[in-house]
C-alpha cells in the first residue's frame, strides 16, 4: 500500500525555445500577475513540499537558470544536452536526481511545464492522490478541448483504459478526431519512468525523444496507466504567443480578484482592476476602478484604494485612502490620505492620519502623524515631525548637483507657501516660515523665518513707464475712481505694521 508520505520528486521542463513569442526574452520569463510564467509554475510545485525539485534548461540557459535560482534557490538546475524532446529532458533530470542521491531515487515523480501559469497546487495534489490511491505507474492530466490541434491525443481502449499518447504530427486522421489531449503534466512511478525512458527512441515525425511514449511502454509492460480529466482548461493551458499570454493574464487576474472578493474585499470593477498574485488585502478593503496593485503591496482593513492607482510594494494602513496615486516602496499608515495625483517614491513613510495631497512628489521622507503636505511640492531626503503643516508649493532642494542632503523639520511647524528648504537644513519645533522663504540656515524652535526682502511699491511705475498701454489706462482709471491723488505716496511702513 503506497503511503501518503511517499517520496515526491518534481521535474519542471523549461528547455524549450518559445519562438512564437517573437521576443528576445525567453518565453517563460514573460510575466503575468507580477511573476514570470516560470515563477507561477515553480510556486505551484514548491507548495507540494517535494523532497527534490529540478528545472531542466537549455534555451537561453543563463537567463533562465538565473531567474529560476532567484525564484526558487533550492531548485536543482539541470542542463538538457543536444538530444531533443521532453523524454530526454526528463531523463537528464532523473539522472541528476540519482547522482545527487547516490542511488536511484524511488517514489513518485511529478513532471510539469514552466509555461502553464494557471496550474494550481490543488489540482496537482489531486493528480498525485489518484496516482497513489490507485497504485498507478503513470497518471496523466488530460482535458477535452473543442480544438485539439497540435496536442498529443489520449488513446483509450474500447473499455476506456488509457493505452498511450499519440503526438499530433504522428497521428492518423482518425486519431486527430480525438479531443482528449495530453496536458504534458504527469505523475510517474520513478522506477517505471527510468526504465521506460531507456526504451524511448527518436523514431518519430519530429526526431525527438517523446516522454509521451513512456505511457505506451508502461501499458505494454502490464502496468496501470490512468488519466485525470480536468474540466478547467485554463489550468493546462500554456502561453505560446503574446495573445495567449494576455488571455492567461486576464484569466489569472479574474481568479485572483474572485478569491479576494470571497475573502471580503470589495472590487467595484474587476475588469479594470489588476492585482498581482503576491499582493495581500484585508477584509473590507475597497478597490475602486482602474487600480493596479503590484509586487508585495499590502492593504489593511477599511482602506480605500483608487480610482486609478498604480501601487508597487506599497503598504497601506487601516482606513487610509489613496486616490489617483502612483506609488512604489512606500508606507502609508492608518487613517492617512494620499492624492489625488500624488507620486510616492521609495522610502516614503506617511504617518497616521497624515496627508500627501495633490501634485506632491515624495521620496525617502518620513512624515510624522497628522502632518500634512497638501498641495504642489516635492519632499525628498527629509524627516518631518508630527502635526506639522507644510504649505502649498514647498520644495526640499535636496540635491547640490553632486550629493543629496537631508532636511529635518520638527513638529508643530507651519511653513509658508513656496518655502524652499536648501538642504542640509533644520527647522525646529513650532517654527514658522514666511511665504516664499528660501531657508539656507537652520531655523530655531518657535522662530519665524523670513528670507524675502520687504515689499516696496513703486507708485505709478506702470503709468510712467508704459504710457498708452492697456495696463496704464486701467490703472489710471482705477486711481481716478478712487479719487486718490497720483502724486501722494503711501507710507509702506504703515502697511507692514498691520
Ligand atoms: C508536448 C507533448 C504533447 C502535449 C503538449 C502539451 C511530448 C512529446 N508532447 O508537446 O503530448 O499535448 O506538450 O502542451 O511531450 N521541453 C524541454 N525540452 C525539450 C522539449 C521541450 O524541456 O527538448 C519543454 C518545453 O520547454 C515545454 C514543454 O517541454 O515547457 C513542452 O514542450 P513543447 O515543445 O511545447 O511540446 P509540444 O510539442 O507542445
Ligand atoms: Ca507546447
Amino acid at each position: 500500500m503506497p503511503s501518503e508520505a511517499a517520496e515526491l520528486s518534481v521535474i519542471v521542463l523549461a528547455a524549450g525555445a518559445g519562438t512564437r513569442m517573437k521576443s528576445r526574452k525567453p518565453k517563460i520569463l514573460h510575466e503575468i500577475a507580477g511573476l514570470p510564467m516560470i515563477g507561477h509554475a515553480l510556486s505551484a510545485v514548491r507548495s507540494l513540499e517535494p523532497q527534490r525539485l529540478a528545472a531542466v534548461v537549455r534555451h537561453e540557459r543563463e537567463l533562465v537558470a538565473a531567474k529560476i535560482s532567484e525564484l526558487d534557490p533550492a531548485a536543482l538546475i539541470v542542463d538538457q544536452d543536444e538530444v531533443p524532446g521532453t523524454g530526454r529532458a526528463v531523463q537528464v533530470a532523473l539522472q541528476a536526481f540519482d547522482v545527487a542521491q547516490g542511488e536511484p531515487i524511488d517514489g513518485t515523480v511529478l513532471v510539469s511545464y514552466g509555461d502553464v501559469p494557471l496550474l494550481t497546487t490543488d489540482l496537482l495534489r489531486e493528480l498525485i492522490a489518484v496516482h497513489r490511491q490507485d497504485s498507478n505507474a503513470v497518471t496523466v492530466l488530460t482535458a477535452v478541448l473543442q480544438d485539439a490541434t497540435g496536442y498529443g491525443r489520449i488513446l483509450r481502449s474500447a473499455e476506456g483504459t488509457v493505452l498511450g499518447i499519440r503526438e499530433h504530427k504522428d497521428a492518423s486522421d482518425a486519431e486527430r478526431e480525438i479531443r482528449e489531449i495530453n496536458s504534458g503534466i504527469y505523475v510517474f512511478d520513478a522506477a517505471l519512468l527510468r526504465e521506460g525512458l531507456r526504451q524511448v527512441t527518436t523514431d518519430n515525425a519530429q526526431g525527438e525523444m517523446y516522454l509521451t511514449d513512456v505511457l505506451g511502454i508502461a501499458v505494454a509492460a502490464g502496468r496501470r496507466v490512468a488519466a485525470v480529466v480536468t474540466d478547467d482548461r485554463w489550468q493546462v493551458e500554456g502561453a505560446n504567443d503574446r495573445v495567449q499570454l494576455a488571455a492567461l493574464g486576464a484569466e489569472l487576474n479574474r481568479r485572483i480578484l474572485e478569491a479576494w472578493m470571497r475573502a471580503g474585499v470589495t472590487v467595484v470593477d474587476p475588469g479594470s482592476t489588476w492585482v498581482d498574485v503576491q499582493v495581500k488585502l484585508s477584509e473590507d478593503v475597497t478597490l475602486l476602478p482602474g487600480s493596479q496593485l503590484h509586487g508585495s503591496t499590502f492593504v489593511e482593513r477599511d482602506a480605500v484604494v483608487g480610482p486609478d492607482c498604480t501601487l508597487t510594494d506599497v503598504q497601506i494602513g487601516e482606513a487610509a485612502t489613496v486616490t489617483r496615486t502612483h506609488g512604489s516602496g512606500a508606507i502609508v499608515l492608518a487613517g492617512a490620505t494620499v492624492g489625488p495625483f500624488s507620486y510616492l517614491r521609495p522610502g516614503t513613510v506617511l504617518g497616521e492620519a497624515g496627508k500627501i495631497g495633490a501634485f506632491y512628489e515624495t521620496k525617502n521622507v518620513r512624515i510624522g502623524a497628522r502632518s500634512k503636505l497638501s498641495h504642489l511640492g516635492y519632499a525628498g531626503d527629509a524627516e518631518i515631525g508630527e502635526d506639522t503643516n507644510i504649505g502649498c508649493g514647498n520644495i526640499t532642494a535636496n540635491y547640490d548637483g553632486e550629493k543629496k542632503h537631508r532636511t529635518v523639520i520638527g513638529s508643530g511647524v507651519r511653513t509658508g507657501s513656496n518655502t524652499v528648504f536648501v538642504a542640509p537644513v533644520e527647522v525646529g519645533d513650532g517654527a514658522y516660515s514666511g511665504a516664499g522663504a528660501v531657508l539656507r540656515k537652520s531655523v530655531p524652535p518657535g522662530a519665524l523665518a523670513l528670507s524675502i526682502a520687504a515689499q516696496r511699491n513703486l507708485e505709478q511705475w506702470v503709468i510712467d513707464h508704459r504710457p498708452g498701454s492697456q495696463s496704464a489706462e486701467l490703472a489710471q482709471a482705477a486711481l481716478s475712481a478712487l479719487e486718490i491723488s497720483t502724486h501722494q505716496s503711501i507710507d509702506p511702513s504703515a502697511e507692514e505694521g498691520k
